[in-house]
Parts: C-alpha cells; sequence; structure tokens
C-alpha cells in the first residue's frame, strides 16, 4: 500500500520540465510520510531514452513534453519490500506509437498474473508473457513470421532481454529455489509473493524497429500473491 502510494503522487506530479530526481523526491517523501523507514532498492527514475537503461539510477535527466517515464520504486516496511513499476507519459497523453507499445506490454502482463497459479510452473509467468510479446513485436511492425517459428528462436530477445519474475518479500530479489536438482522449474505454492514485469525496449539507434518506435522503453510490474483462489495483485491500486 505504501509502495502503491508513493507510485500514485508520482503520477500526478509529473511533468514537462522536472527533472527526474524530483519525482524520486517525491516518491520517497510518499514512501516516509506512509511509513517505511528507507527504500527497498534504488529508485529507477528512467525519463525517456533513458527507460531503455535496465538498471539506470543516474536520474538526473530534465523531461520534456512527449517523453515516457519509467518509474520502478519500492518502500520497505516491516522487513519486507514492494516492487512496482509504472510507465506513464509526462504530459500525461501516450502519443500513438506509445500507445501501442505500452498495450502490447500491459496485455503480456495481464497473461502472466493469469498464469500465477497454485502448481504451475514458477516461470509460467514468463512464458505466457513472452507468447504475448512476441504476438505483439509482430503487430508493431518489429517481427514478421509465424508465432510458433519466432518463439522457437526467441526472437523477442533484442527487445526484451530480462525475466519475467523473482520471489519477493524480505529481500526484492528474495531467497527461494527457481528449480530443483534436476533444472525442472519449481512449483508455486500457495502464500508465495513474486513480480510480474514484463517490458520492451527500443533504443534510439536501433534500426531494426520503425522509426516512431526508437526511444521507447516500457515496463510494467506488479506484486502478486499466490493463492488457491487465483492471484491477487497486491499493488493493483496504481494505475495501468
Ligand atoms: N527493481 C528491481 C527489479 O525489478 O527487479
Ligand atoms: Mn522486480
Ligand atoms: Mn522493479
Amino acid at each position: 500500500d505504501i509502495t502503491v502510494a508513493g507510485h500514485c503522487a508520482a503520477m500526478r506530479a509529473a511533468r514537462p520540465g522536472m527533472f527526474e530526481y524530483e519525482v524520486q523526491a517525491i516518491v520517497e517523501a510518499e514512501f516516509r510520510r506512509a511509513g517505511s523507514p528507507r527504500n527497498g532498492y534504488g529508485s529507477i527514475v528512467a525519463s525517456g531514452p533513458n527507460a531503455c537503461i535496465l538498471h539506470y539510477h543516474e536520474n538526473d535527466r530534465k523531461m520534456r513534453a512527449g517523453d515516457l517515464l519509467l518509474l520502478d520504486a519500492g518502500a520497505e516496511s516491516g522487513g519486507c519490500t514492494g516492487d512496482v513499476t509504472r510507465t506513464f507519459p509526462v504530459s500525461g497523453q501516450y502519443t500513438p506509437a506509445q500507445a501501442a507499445a505500452y498495450s502490447v506490454v500491459l496485455r503480456a502482463q495481464l497473461a502472466g498474473i493469469r498464469a500465477c497459479r497454485v502448481g504451475a510452473p514458477w516461470n509460467a509467468a514468463h512464458r505466457a508473457c513472452l507468447r504475448e510479446l512476441t504476438r505483439g513485436l509482430v503487430e508493431l511492425g518489429v517481427l514478421r513470421g509465424s508465432l510458433a517459428k519466432l518463439l522457437a528462436k526467441d526472437a523477442y530477445k533484442p527487445w526484451y532481454m530480462h525475466g519475467t519474475s523473482h520471489w519477493l518479500g524480505r529481500d526484492v530479489h528474495d531467497v527461494g529455489a527457481y528449480q530443483d536438482g534436476e533444472d525442472n522449474a519449481e512449483p508455486l505454492p500457495a502464500g508465495a509473493v513474486l513480480t510480474v514485469e514484463p517490458g520492451l525496449y527500443f533504443g534510439v539507434k536501433d534500426r531494426g524497429v520503425p522509426k516512431e518506435l526508437r526511444g521507447i522503453g516500457i515496463r510494467i510490474e506488479d506484486d502478486v500473491l499466490v493463492q488457491r483462489a487465483g492471484p491477487r495483485v497486491l499493488t493493483a491500486a496504481v494505475p495501468k
């Protein structure tokens, strides 16, 4: 809830002309106000092309009209941390290309969340996301060919180069096994919390994608509690 409050405060406040570190101050001030003594990890406040730098932490660029802002921040409270990412337009409106790319990532994320069921392999969300991201890359005019063939050769990799999930709890990348001794994915137990965080990252100089996509980086990340009744998104109150 504290992490949610921080993200909502940042969304309300972000404007063209502000520096990324001003948004960082707003999100972290809200964390403190709501009772969190520290951040779960260093906040990533990445506007425009900085969103394509995965562990960006300079947070010192002045945001411009038309930029997207990727904000990855989590509050620690009671010895546990949140881990949430939202990507939103600083001027309040997505360009058509930004909206198209965002819709693909959102669809992937929703499919990933649905896959977080008790007994499913822990990486079921990853597989669901890869399917939707690959399908979306075809729609965006980045990839061509049959979905099955593109999936078989990991064609998404240049634009989605990180995993989809990790255990979340005491630490942002919490302890816990992912594979058994024979490399089989561990099944999701009831009560586990993991992230679902697909993204797409199109570098400014990427000639392999349509021009209007270059410089767009998007990630959407929520914290999901695995329950017998189905996945519960603990951070659903931050708008997507
Ligand atoms: N904020 C770190 C991560 O998303 O894994
Ligand atoms: Mn994460
Ligand atoms: Mn994160």
